[in-house]
Formats: C-alpha cells, structure tokens, sequence
C-alpha cells in the first residue's frame, strides 16, 4: 500500500485524540474520546494510565473505521502529550502502581515546600530552567515512592519504570521494547539538565530517584521504535517523533524564527516564545525550556503556563452548571452587559507564572444584586485573557522582546468573544490558523519529517487564517486590566 499519511495522537488532559495529515498537511480524519478524570482530594487530580491507553486504543480504531484510512497506508506516527503528568510502573507486570498524578496536581506541594525552605530555587532554576513546584513531575516521583507501599525498594530493584505520558503510550505501543522520551518532555520533569542535555545526577541524587527508572532522552523527529502485536497495525509503523504538546503546538504555528511566540487555550493555556539557541534564564518565573530538537541542535524557549483556561469553561458547565455546553460561552459573553466590573480568578489549583502560588485558590469579586450567570462566563473568559497578559508582559520585560502578534490555537479560539478581548487587552493583533490542529500538525510535520516524507519544516505552509485587531482605547484597558490585578493579588491574601 502507499504510505500516504502521517498518524498523529494527540494525548491531552481531558481526552486522547487521533489525527490523520495528508501529504498536504490536510486534516483527513479525526477521532477522539473523553476519558475519566479523578478528584480525590482538594488540588488532587489524577488519571488512570490504563484508561488513557484504552482511550487511545479505542480513537485509532475510530479513526480507522470511520475514515476508510488503511492503517498500512500511515507511514509514521506522531505522539504529542499532556507533559508532566506523571506514570510509575512495574516493568515485569506493565501495570501502573498508583493513579497517574496529573500535571495539574498539587499532592507533592509539601516537598515542594521543603526543597524551597532549605534554600533549593537557585539549585533548581539554573539547571532545569524550572520554578520548584508541584505541576513538575520530579516531586511526584517522590510522592509516589514516598506513598505506595514498597515502591522504593522495587525502584531501587530496577523494577519500576517512570514515564510521561509519551514514555507509556511508546512503551505500549511498542509492546515494551522501547523505553524513552524526547527532549521537550525531559525538560519538564525537573530532573532534566537543559544546559548539560541529561538527567542531572545531583537531581536524582537529593530526591533518591534511582536513575534506571529514567527513560532515554533522545531528540525529535527521529525513529523511537515500531507499533508491535498491535492489532490495527498489522505490520509495523514508525513512531517517529514524541513531543509534548505545547512544543508541538509551537512547531505547527511554524514558530521557528527566535522571538515568534504562540498560545494555546486547552484545558489551561501556554504560551511559549522561542528564544532560539542560547537558553534565556528568566528574572521573573517564567519558565526556561526546550522547545525542540532538530539536526543535534537544541532550540530554546521561554514558557508561561496558566493551569485553568478551558476549564474554567469546563467548571461553568460541569461544577456550577450555568451552562449546558462550552458552545454557549461566546453568546452569553456577548449578551452580558455588565460594564466588565466582575473578576473571576480561577486559582482553582494555585496560580502558574508568573505568580507561582501553590496555595491560592479561585475567588470573584465585584458581585452585584443584578450580576447573572452572563456576566460570570464574561468574566471567566476574561480571566483568561488577563492571566495571558500577565505573561506577555512578563516575557517583554525578561527578554526586552516586544511582542508585535500572537499565534493563537487550541479549542477555546472557536469563540470570538474571547479571541476579540485577547487582542483588546493586549492591544496586539492575534492570528488564528485556517487549520486550528496545530499541535497534532507539529508532531505529525516532525514525524513525516523523520522518515523523509516531508523534506523541509516549512514545505507545509498554514499560515492563512483569522486575525483579529485590537480595539479598545487606551485608558479602557489600563483601568480594566488594573482591576484585574488588584483582584489577583486580592485572592493570594486571602488564600494565605
Ligand atoms: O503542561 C501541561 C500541558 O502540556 C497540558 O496540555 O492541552 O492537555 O491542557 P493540555
């Protein structure tokens, strides 16, 4: 059969998806699947790694059935994932010994806490470009091993294996022949030297993570292994490039160019600028990490994360139901007519950069006898348009960079409510791609790359799309945004 498509898996926070590309860069087919999301205590969030398997297993063979694509016809596969969050399994049985410890959450903030007491930031930051914080995986390494009965003594036995999400999806897919990462996912483990390329000895040392339950860091686009006894593979497909996803979703913006900079509205939002080959340690807690690497040569970026975006939305209709469907956000925004005086802040698991706060939690202010359930969604929207300015800024003043658009992807840039307030508070224009899978596309581009069916990065072009200006007066957004900041710093008193 000819090879005619790249597969893409698209492994995220709420659910797994499976992308196929034509040679074109088409979209061709897409399939995807929610899967359970567990609570257990207040910051927790945890996830089952045998479900997330499932869920992958169960969108391919959507994929398959529904498009009429031939699983021989897929040259490569692409896998881009939610980073961080956090696998332990047993080699011998391929099990997982607990939940997965999503990226999101906050159980290992105690040993956070210590390492940032006994003087660690410093120590940390200058190696791994981090802040100490519980979104890494590092600490929950140490959770788990510090909480699930023997499960150091089986680590230090060499039977446990620690993965990202890439690390388990290659390693069941490959049927437990390949065991490795690539750089971009390393580099948000906290156990990762960004400047010395290797898990960092002292690292693993002060943790007492042993080293042979570490993957091998290799870079992108390159071949990681082949799909083996997997059922819709009848032969064997090269998996030819793992990349988290919001790197991926920088290499699909096509940001290559040092100073191109780009944003994500997933379940939280990302916003990562490259800053080409020499890493650029931050002043303010923005995080300094791998963008990609190509040819032997690391690339370089400066990341702010904001851990609720999307879900904020997700918490409108599922925790406090005042609406049915994300879909619903946009016309209720616009239908608000609030002089945009309420302020919802979404600490619902702390706050990322550039504030760090492990202990905030979400607060609104500005409530009136006459605010309705419109003016709330504005005012979650807004929050993240707000939060997004609080990095951009951060970003201008760390790098003397000035910013003069956005790249935009992710779900939530269907609603133009949202897109307009993004370009309104930063007073910057804002380009949202024709095609809005940019981070299935960055990984599928670099997997086509790797075995030689697409020649170059930019043969694929997909810049076309929507822009949106900014259109607010000057004073307009000063006073809104000083709002915002006021109420921000509100919620971390409280939260003290
Ligand atoms: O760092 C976490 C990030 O990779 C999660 O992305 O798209 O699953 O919200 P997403």
């Amino acid at each position: 059969m000819e090879k005619k498509y790249i597969l893409a898996i698209d492994q995220g926070t709420t659910s797994s998806r499976a992308i196929i590309f034509d040679k074109k860069g088409n979209k061709i087919a897409v399939a995807q699947k929610e899967f359970p999301q567990y609570f257990p205590k207040s910051g927790w969030v945890e996830h089952d790694a045998n479900e997330i398997w499932q869920s992958v297993q169960s969108v391919l063979a959507d994929l398959f059935i529904h498009s009429g694509a031939q699983p021989s016809e897929i040259a490569a596969i692409g896998i881009t994932n939610q980073r961080e969050t956090t696998v332990v399994w047993n080699k011998n049985t391929g099990l997982p010994i607990s939940h997965a410890l999503v990226w999101q959450s906050r159980q290992s903030a105690d040993i956070c806490d210590q390492l940032i007491a006994d003087g660690y930031e410093n120590f940390f930051h200058k190696k791994t470009g981090l802040v100490i914080d519980a979104y890494f995986s590092a600490t929950k390494i140490r959770w788990i091993l510090d909480n699930v009965p023997t499960a150091q003594e089986m680590a230090e036995a060499g039977d446990l294996l620690f993965g990202t999400i890439d690390t388990w999806l290659l390693w069941k897919l490959t049927n437990g022949e390949s065991f490795a990462t690539d750089v971009t996912n390393a580099s948000r483990t906290m156990l990762y030297n960004i400047v010395e390329e290797k898990w960092d000895e002292e690292i693993l040392h002060l943790l007492n993570i042993p080293v042979s339950m570490l993957p091998e860091v290799r870079k992108n686009s390159e071949i990681y292994g082949y799909t083996k006894d997997f059922h819709f593979f009848g032969e064997s497909v090269p998996i030819a490039n793992l990349m988290g996803d919001q790197q991926a979703a920088l290499v699909g913006q096509q940001c290559f160019e040092e100073g191109m900079i780009k944003n994500t509205y997933g379940t939280g939002a990302f916003i990562i600028m490259n800053t080409g080959e020499n890493p650029h340690f931050s002043e303010n807690k923005l995080l300094t990490t791998i963008a990609y690497k190509l040819d032997d040569k690391v690339t370089y970026a400066l990341e702010g994360s904001i851990f609720i975006a999307g879900s904020v939305v997700q918490w409108l209709r599922d925790g406090v139901k005042i609406l049915t469907h994300a879909d619903q956000s946009e016309e209720m925004a616009y239908k608000s007519d609030t002089d945009d005086d309420i302020y919802l802040v979404p600490a619902f698991t702390g706050l990322g950069a550039p504030y760090w706060n492990q202990n905030a939690r979400g607060a609104i202010f500005g409530l009136t006898r006459a605010t309705n359930d419109n003016d709330l969604v504005k005012a979650a929207l807004q929050a993240i348009c707000y939060q997004t300015k609080d990095i951009l800024d951060t970003m201008t003043n760390d790098t003397g960079i000035s910013i003069p658009s956005l790249r935009v992807d992710g779900g939530a840039t269907a609603n133009s409510y949202l897109m307009q307030f993004q370009a309104d508070v930063l007073n910057v224009p804002i380009r949202r791609p024709e095609n809005a899978e940019t981070t299935a596309f960055g990984t599928a581009l670099l997997a086509g790359l790797a075995i030689g069916f697409w020649k170059n990065k930019t043969e694929v072009e997909r810049m076309d799309g929507k822009l949106y200006q900014p259109n607010m007066d000057k004073e307009r957004r000063e006073k809104l945004y000083q709002g915002w900041v006021r109420a921000v710093t509100a919620t971390q008193t409280f939260s003290k």
